[in-house]
């Protein structure tokens, strides 16, 4: 496997990705709360969004004006990176300099599959953005819920319908998935993929020894991420 891409003596950052209706929100907080039951200082992050100002680019970038025209990927691409750049700076850099484990639901892997596969963009040009945009910094683990399209698009209510569920044809949901699974087995040391057709519990119970074995397998002296106890 390959060293750890955050500086040494610094935390963890877990990203949890997967298609529309996967189930990471859910399974991010559960995932959270166990580890937090451990004595983890856990940081959960989620995007678009997760600042001030993320948040009100998740508005532009998911909302469905009538006016609007199809956004162009490269818009979609501008637009999710310029949140995940903040995101990186104010919340995830400063988490993982005290030692925190970070859980973020959605990251750079998202962009890679939405506007890259789904979307038609070079897989080469994003991978610039992104490290443009997080200054380089890279997940420790990405676990990936994998799920088919037509069975996570069905676990979507109507008024949980984004931009993407409500515009976007099977086809590109489609891409998504394949391209998800095609960067996870082209990066086996990072990737983690479970079946997310499984239920809630046993997504979670996966999900959280996936993480304790990349954390615990670390070359790393110190203990991570533990908060300190009063
Ligand atoms: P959201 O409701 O947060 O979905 P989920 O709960 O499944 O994460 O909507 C996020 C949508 O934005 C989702 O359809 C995927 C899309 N997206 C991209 O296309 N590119 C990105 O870089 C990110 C972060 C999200």
């Amino acid at each position: 496997m390959k060293d750890r891409d955050t500086a040494p003596g610094q935390g963890w950052f877990i990203t949890v990705e997967g298609p529309d209706g996967a189930g990471k929100t859910l399974v991010a907080e559960r995932v959270a709360g166990a580890l937090e039951a451990r004595g983890f200082d856990v940081v959960q992050t989620r995007e678009p969004g997760g600042t001030s100002v993320g948040e009100r680019v998740r508005r532009i970038v998911l909302d469905h004006a009538p006016g609007d025209a199809p956004h162009d990927p490269r818009t979609d691409a501008l637009l999710f990176s310029a949140g995940r750049a903040q995101l990186v700076a104010e919340i995830i850099r400063p988490a993982l300099a005290r030692g925190a484990l970070v859980l973020g639901a959605r990251h750079v892997d998202s962009t890679l599959a939405y506007q890259g596969y789904g979307g038609g963009l070079a897989q080469a040009t994003l991978r610039e953005l992104q490290e443009f945009a997080t200054g380089g910094l890279h997940p420790d683990l990405t676990v990936l819920l994998d799920v088919p399209v037509e069975i996570g698009l069905a676990r979507k209510q109507a008024d949980e319908q984004t931009r993407f569920e409500a515009t976007f044809d099977l086809d590109f949901h489609r891409r998504v998935r394949a391209g998800y699974l095609a960067l996870a087995a082209a990066e086996p040391g990072r990737f983690r993929v479970i079946d997310a057709t499984e239920p809630v519990e046993e997504v979670v119970t996966a999900t959280i020894a996936a993480i304790l074995a990349r954390i615990g397998t670390g070359t790393e002296p110190r203990q991570p991420a533990l908060r300190i106890q009063p």
